[in-house]
């Protein structure tokens, strides 16, 4: 369906009041296809848009917005230890964590009751409680916005970094990725509690370790339901040993993991806090008071009030650190 001079109002967790000149729902992929084929996108004109839970919107869409909305599974595949399935790009992500951990198939648990869809999942590789969804994916299919010819990305072709793939960077609104595929284990006995603060009691279940998880994010995350927001606004900053060994002689606190390349990440969220910006609101905008990381919308802020708002604590965490954090969400 077509609709013009469309509100976004429900399609972004910001909650921001925006409008797309043009908005296509897309009710299947070969629907997706046909209208690709005819439209000829100008992929500089035209965004694909997921569950609205990761981008802001700082004025009206003057071009096209494509969303679609099938969402069925599928199984593909089954070995002895592992199920292949297959789910469509407008399926809610948690809709997804919740059919597998029901099916006895794990993998996908930590990932509880991360906001938004399925076809954006891989875009920012989602991660969470010690997992990243490009550990589970095999293969991604998807269909060009220039011709709307099908293409299968395999994981090595998806160049997945922390919240980064290739669709951020060279293949950026390039594709509308229609169908991801995850390998999941059948009737997983050993589960993923690397992030220390999990705690799923007696419960080492598919089941108890989400119950866990999404105790965790409720108790921590304000629901965009309530509290316009994005999760995280911006992402952990990676520093070297110098700069490292320099900021924690002068902030003996902070805190940190070491990564494998023998970098340093720094969570934005205590950058932020120690900046002085926990809790702060500049007009309709603010951080919020249970985590510095989510800013979030008090009240019909426009989407400039809250890019503002980054920006003032991106100036100050620079001035005070020497660092400059860079954004999660999608700024469109
Ligand atoms: N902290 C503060 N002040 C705060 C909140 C946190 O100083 O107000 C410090 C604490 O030291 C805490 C540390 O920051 O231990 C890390 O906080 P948290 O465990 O909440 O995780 P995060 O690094 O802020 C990341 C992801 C989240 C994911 C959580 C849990 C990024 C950008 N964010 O947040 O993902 O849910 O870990 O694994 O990597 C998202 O991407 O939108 C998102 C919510």
């Amino acid at each position: 369906m077509i609709r013009y001079n469309y509100s976004l109002k429900r399609h972004n967790t910001f909650g921001i009041a925006a409008r797309a000149r043009r908005f296509i729902s897309l009710e299947s992929a070969e629907e997706a296809k046909a209208i690709i084929k005819k439209e000829n996108f100008n992929t500089d004109n035209c965004l694909v848009l997921g569950g609205g839970s990761n981008i802001l919107f700082t004025g009206d869409y003057g071009g096209t917005i494509i969303k679609p909305f099938f969402n069925k599974i599928t199984i593909e595949r089954k070995s002895s230890d592992n199920v292949i399935i297959s789910a469509e790009a407008g399926l809610e992500w948690d809709k997804l964590v919740e059919w597998t951990v029901e099916n006895d198939l794990g993998g996908l648990e930590n990932l509880s009751f991360i906001p938004g869809n399925v076809g954006a999942a891989p875009i920012q590789n989602i991660g969470a409680y010690g997992a990243e969804v490009s550990n589970l994916i095999t293969r991604i299919h998807a269909l060009s916005l220039e011709n709307g010819e099908n293409r299968v990305f395999h994981n090595e072709e998806c160049m997945f970094g922390y919240r980064d793939s290739i669709f951020k960077n060279e293949l950026k609104s390039k594709y509308l990725i229609t169908s991801v595929e995850f390998r999941l284990k059948k009737s997983p006995v050993t589960f993923n509690l690397s992030y220390g603060k999990l705690e799923p009691g007696g419960e080492m279940t598919l089941y108890g370790i989400r119950k866990a998880v999404i105790k965790v994010r409720k108790e921590k995350l304000p629901d965009p339901a309530v509290k316009g927001n994005a999760g995280s606004f911006f992402k952990n900053p990676v520093i070297n040993m110098h700069s490292y060994a320099d900021l924690k002689m002068r902030y003996h606190d902070m805190p940190s993991w070491r990564t494998g390349t023998g970098h340093y990440k720094i969570p934005a969220a205590w950058l932020i806090e120690k900046a002085g910006w926990k809790g702060k609101k500049a007009g309709r905008a603010g951080v919020d008071h249970k985590h510095a990381l989510i800013l979030v919308n008090l009240g019909n802020a426009k989407g400039t009030e809250i890019l503002e708002l980054s920006n003032s604590i991106t100036d100050s965490v620079r001035s005070k650190f020497g660092i400059t954090l860079e954004k999660e969400v999608n700024i469109i």
